[in-house]
């Protein structure tokens, strides 16, 4: 896998090759994994996602009159347009990108475009977040190209708001913030009723996190996700004006799956996960990775039953990896509906493990899984300029 100054030094020369120039700024933001603390950002609750070793890079030059000229190195494609004009609705990578210069048109002055040269090696729609990395090495280009004074958190934000103002999700903070808060060898114990986080240090080095892309990605996605968000922002509103919420753990913990409502079980969810992530921290602190292994596996039946935004071939794959010996724990990882496996696995097994579920997968499905080893590392930030 390539490393990080490789792909930061392919990025300029491609700028050089599309443009005729050197880039005056070049920035970069990482995809994250989420080892746990799934669907709970989005409503004040516990996520520990980390940075990983994909990134997105982003090389940047002023312009001197008010021309925005941009190229993706995955699409192969150059788009040009005036700065201030209208927010143009456009497809593909370029809403992003509009997006962006949206939110800045929006906050502050800005009297000149850029050109831009986008590249990087997060697998897309493989849940771990190339496309808000995609906007955070934007939003760090761009902050340094027009000298703007934010603060991280306020880029986080603004980010955010891309998404959430300009792209029509409702998703959550924690891809922008672990994009841009995560620290080498650490997990972001992040807090979003506070938006605050605390470092975790990482689990040694006898284990591995394996992502196993399914290569699914469900067309409903977009609105089950925002309906889940819907559901579980009513159900917290429910219980906390109904006086229930002491002692809804004891009622919900008394249902049967079968008998529970849908909103109640959203929030079971929520209450559940909230408290496996301090779990997990308190495991990951005393190095138990058995028992973080089988939590994973309690979050995945939580997400699946209760939170349901599985769906049967992610189901299958976590199940096969459970079946591997050497594999500890697995769950969906992400918005759901598609998208990855997170797994924890023991050290030195990550070839006999992926040829094993990449085989059963392609026997099951006839679809081929992408499955990928990852590792830790810092966040977001300006590599040269
Ligand atoms: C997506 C969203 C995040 C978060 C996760 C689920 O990745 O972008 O904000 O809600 O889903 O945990």
């Amino acid at each position: 896998m390539k490393e990080l100054d490789e792909l930061v030094q392919e990025s300029i020369k491609g700028f050089e090759k599309q443009f005729g120039s050197k880039p005056d700024v070049v920035a970069q933001a990482p995809g994250r994994i989420n080892i746990i603390g799934e669907h709970t950002d989005y409503a004040g609750g516990l996520a520990l996602p980390a940075a990983i070793n994909r990134w997105m890079i982003c090389c940047c030059s002023p312009n001197t009159d008010k021309t925005i000229r941009i190229y993706s190195e995955k699409y192969k494609e150059e788009y040009t347009y005036k700065l201030n004009l209208k927010p143009i609705m456009l497809n593909s990578w370029h809403q992003y990108v509009n997006g962006v210069i949206q939110v800045w048109n929006d906050k502050f002055f800005i009297d000149k475009g850029f050109t831009a040269f986008l590249s990087g090696n997060i697998p897309s729609g493989s849940g771990v977040s190339s496309s808000a990395a995609l906007i955070v090495s934007l939003m760090n280009a761009l902050k340094k190209l027009y000298k703007l004074k934010l603060s991280d958190l306020q880029l986080v934000k603004f980010s955010q708001g891309v998404e959430n103002k300009y792209l029509n999700l409702d998703s959550g903070m924690m891809d922008q913030y672990a994009s841009q808060f995560s620290q080498a060898g650490k997990y972001l114990l992040i807090d979003f009723s506070k938006m605050d986080h605390e470092l975790i240090e990482a689990l040694n080095d006898h284990h591995s996190w394996v992502v196993i892309n399914s290569n699914i990605v469900r067309q409903l996605n977009k609105r089950a996700y925002s309906q889940r968000v819907r559901e579980l922002k009513s159900a917290i509103k429910t219980a906390l004006s109904s006086n229930l919420n002491l002692e809804l753990p004891y009622y919900l913990s008394s249902k049967k799956i079968s008998d529970t409502p849908s909103k109640l079980k959203r929030l079971r969810h929520f209450i559940t996960e909230n408290d496996r992530v301090l779990t997990a921290v308190d495991l990951i602190k005393n190095n138990k990775i058995e028992e973080l292994g089988k939590l994973l596996n309690e979050s995945h039946q939580s997400l699946r039953d209760d939170f349901e935004v599985s769906v049967p071939e992610i189901d299958f794959l976590a199940d096969k990896a459970n079946q591997f010996d050497g594999c500890y724990g697995a769950r969906i990882m992400g918005g759901g509906f598609g998208g990855s496996v997170l797994c924890l696995l023991d050290e030195n097994q990550f070839d006999k493990f992926s040829s094993f579920i990449k085989y059963y997968y392609k026997e099951e499905y006839d679809l081929d899984a992408e499955v990928f080893e990852v590792k830790t590392v810092g966040g977001a930030g300006v590599v040269t300029g």
